[in-house]
Formats: C-alpha cells, sequence, structure tokens
C-alpha cells in the first residue's frame, strides 16, 4: 500500500516492539514523505478502540478520516485438539472475533475503500498446513461469521 498511492498508515499492535528491520522501513517511508505511525492498542478491547479512534479522526493528530482496514491481529497457540484449553480458545479468539467486530463497529459509517480481513484457508477444514492449528482455525472460521 505505502508502495503504492497510500500516504498515512497507523500501524496497530499491544507491543511497541518492532523488529530493527520494520523500524527501518518505517523510518525510510517517513523520509519519502509517507506518515507511518506505530500506536499501542488491543483491537479487541472496545474502549480502547474508541479512545484510539477519537484521537485518530481529531484533525490535530495528523491523520485523514480513516479510508480503509487491514485486519491482520492474531495470536496462535498451537497444539492438538485434546491438548487445547478454554483459555487458549479465548485468547485465540479475541483478536479475530472481537477486534474485527470493534473495527466493524467503528467504521460502518465511514466512507471505506477496504475492510480486509486475514484469515485462512485452513479455517474450512482444509487442513492444509500445521495439525496443530486447529484452535486458530475455528477462530479463523468465528471471524469470517
Ligand atoms: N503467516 C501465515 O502463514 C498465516 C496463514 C494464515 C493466516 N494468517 C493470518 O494472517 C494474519 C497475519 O499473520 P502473521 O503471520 O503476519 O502474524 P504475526 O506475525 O503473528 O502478526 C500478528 C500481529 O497481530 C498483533 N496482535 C495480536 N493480537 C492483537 C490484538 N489483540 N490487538 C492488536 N494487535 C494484535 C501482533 O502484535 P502484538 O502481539 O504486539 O499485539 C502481531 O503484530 C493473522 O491474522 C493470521 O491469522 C497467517
Amino acid at each position: 500500500m505505502l508502495r503504492n498511492a497510500a500516504k498515512y498508515v497507523a500501524i496497530l499492535s499491544r507491543s511497541m516492539e518492532v523488529k530493527p528491520e520494520i523500524s527501518k522501513q518505517i523510518k525510510s517511508f517517513n523520509e519519502g514523505g509517507k506518515h507511518v505511525q506505530h500506536f499501542e492498542l488491543d483491537v479487541s478491547d472496545f474502549e480502547l478502540c474508541c479512545e484510539f479512534f477519537n484521537s485518530i479522526q481529531n484533525p490535530e493528530s495528523g491523520f485523514p478520516k480513516v479510508r480503509g482496514v487491514m485486519h491482520a491481529a492474531g495470536v496462535s497457540d498451537d497444539a492438538m485438539f485434546v491438548d487445547q484449553s478454554w483459555s487458549s480458545f479465548v485468547s485465540t479468539n479475541k483478536p479475530k472475533v472481537d477486534g474485527s467486530w470493534n473495527l466493524h463497529l467503528l467504521t460502518e459509517k465511514l466512507k471505506l475503500e477496504h475492510f480486509v480481513m486475514f484469515s485462512s484457508i485452513d479455517s474450512f477444514g482444509a487442513r492444509l498446513a500445521w495439525p496443530g492449528e486447529h484452535i486458530t482455525d475455528i477462530c479463523n472460521f468465528n471471524q469470517l461469521g
């Protein structure tokens, strides 16, 4: 997106730690006239998402109106199905389902160009990749629902 027409990108994640090569890339985009900023936000927390959207939609934030969402947040807690726990299901489901829903609620009245969610073909039961990713697959499927 940044290599094409996108000028403003807000990157969200729970932790502000990024790999050095990513920091370098962000710096180089900003030096090239783009506006890329990394924010700490848990997208599964609706109140925090509201606060974030209010702040980024404020003209003083330096960002224009939100025009698109790329929802790639996800965690995997891989293990064979019989070894999975409820807490593993909840923590994997939250960023996918609550995160998608929160971002949808906050952007549904905006004129978006795109709202993209990253799922997996394995959520349809194809089991093409890793045999221990059942919970991740179920959560990807829930997200689509
Ligand atoms: N890589 C694959 O082969 C593959 C295959 C199928 C589907 N996918 C899907 O594609 C997406 C991206 O995959 P990836 O491999 O790039 O994953 P990744 O490297 O693990 O990146 C996921 C990002 O989501 C962030 N995140 C997790 N929970 C969050 C939350 N509650 N709020 C905000 N940010 C959160 C993580 O940062 P923090 O931990 O700092 O929050 C991390 O930066 C995922 O949704 C994944 O399910 C990937």
